[in-house]
């Protein structure tokens, strides 16, 4: 586990920058959460690795490069993210409200509540890294550069860092059998279901809001075509995010025994020192 520096040029993005609108407008919707969450998730674990034992070094280690990890995915989103916001300003009240939600949560819960938070996002991660990886070719098929290489190198690296909460969660809070498979994996699934319905929410209003605003200049034609390449999404989901999210439910969950999707190792590679940063082409020459 590192922490790696993309160099991503996000000047010129745009909201549309993959052919199928709809799922560009999705994953649109879905980055603006980084830029709320990534700097909670620091908080919480800067909160639960003070609660650890002194012992727990290596976890320790851990937390803190799961946390400049973080801290890169936020810049990243966070830079993205402000292409999109000029093309919807609407969005703007709804993220503010998710931001508050936060920061209530880490103001008024419990650790507990709020590390069950944190595992519950992560283990999002490595179904997503799945779906980036090996099921998503066919709409990444002509999409920018830009947008697919954030992407892929933030949900490689949340299948990277998969373990780092649960194995916080598990030391503090389900210690020994008895914890991971009574109360403490009842709460896990408690903090799992309450961020799938939490940020489910969130993201369909704010990519509610951003289609609503692509519609109102469709033409009757273009419209038809909205709601077909919306289905195509909502299929993609449907086949392959929500049945690789069911085993986080099993008390015998543990993110460590998940196999690496295809090509990740290697395109995670890539984001290293001199790496070509995920770019099929070279990069123009500046000036
Ligand atoms: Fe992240
Ligand atoms: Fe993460």
């Amino acid at each position: 586990m590192q922490v790696r520096f993309p160099r991503i040029d996000y000047s010129r993005v745009r909201p549309d920058w993959a052919p199928n609108r709809e799922f560009a407008c999705d994953r649109n919707a879905s980055s603006t959460i980084p830029t709320y969450i990534e700097p909670y998730l620091i908080k919480i674990m800067n909160r639960a690795k003070e609660a650890l034992p002194e012992s727990a070094i290596e976890l320790r280690q851990a937390v803190e490069t799961f946390n400049l990890q973080e801290g890169q995915h936020t810049r990243q989103h966070s830079a993205f993210n402000r292409r999109i916001r000029e093309f919807y300003p609407e969005i703007l009240p709804l993220e503010l409200k998710l931001k508050a939600d936060l920061e209530r949560f880490a103001e008024a819960r419990s650790l507990r509540f709020n590390l069950a938070y944190c595992e519950g996002f992560e283990s999002l991660g490595p179904p997503a890294a799945k779906l980036w990886f090996e099921h998503s070719d066919a709409l990444l098929e002509g999409a920018d550069y830009e947008a697919v290489a954030m992407w892929k190198w933030h949900m490689a690296e949340e299948f990277e860092h998969r373990e780092v909460c649960y194995r916080t969660f598990k030391a503090l809070y389900a210690k020994g059998l008895l914890g991971r498979i009574g109360f403490g994996w009842l709460y896990r699934v408690y903090g799992f279901l309450f961020v799938f319905f939490h940020l489910g929410a969130y993201t369909k209003a704010v990519r509610d809001r951003m289609l609503a605003s692509d519609r109102s200049r469709m033409t009757p034609e273009e419209l038809a075509q909205s709601r077909h390449n919306l289905q195509a999404v909502s299929r993609l989901a449907l086949r392959r995010l929500l049945p690789a999210l069911l085993p986080v439910l099993s008390p015998f969950y543990d993110p460590a025994n998940k196999r690496p999707p295809r090509g990740m190792d290697a395109y995670l590679a890539r984001f290293e020192k001199a790496g070509d940063m995920g770019r099929d082409t070279p990069a123009p020459a500046a000036g």
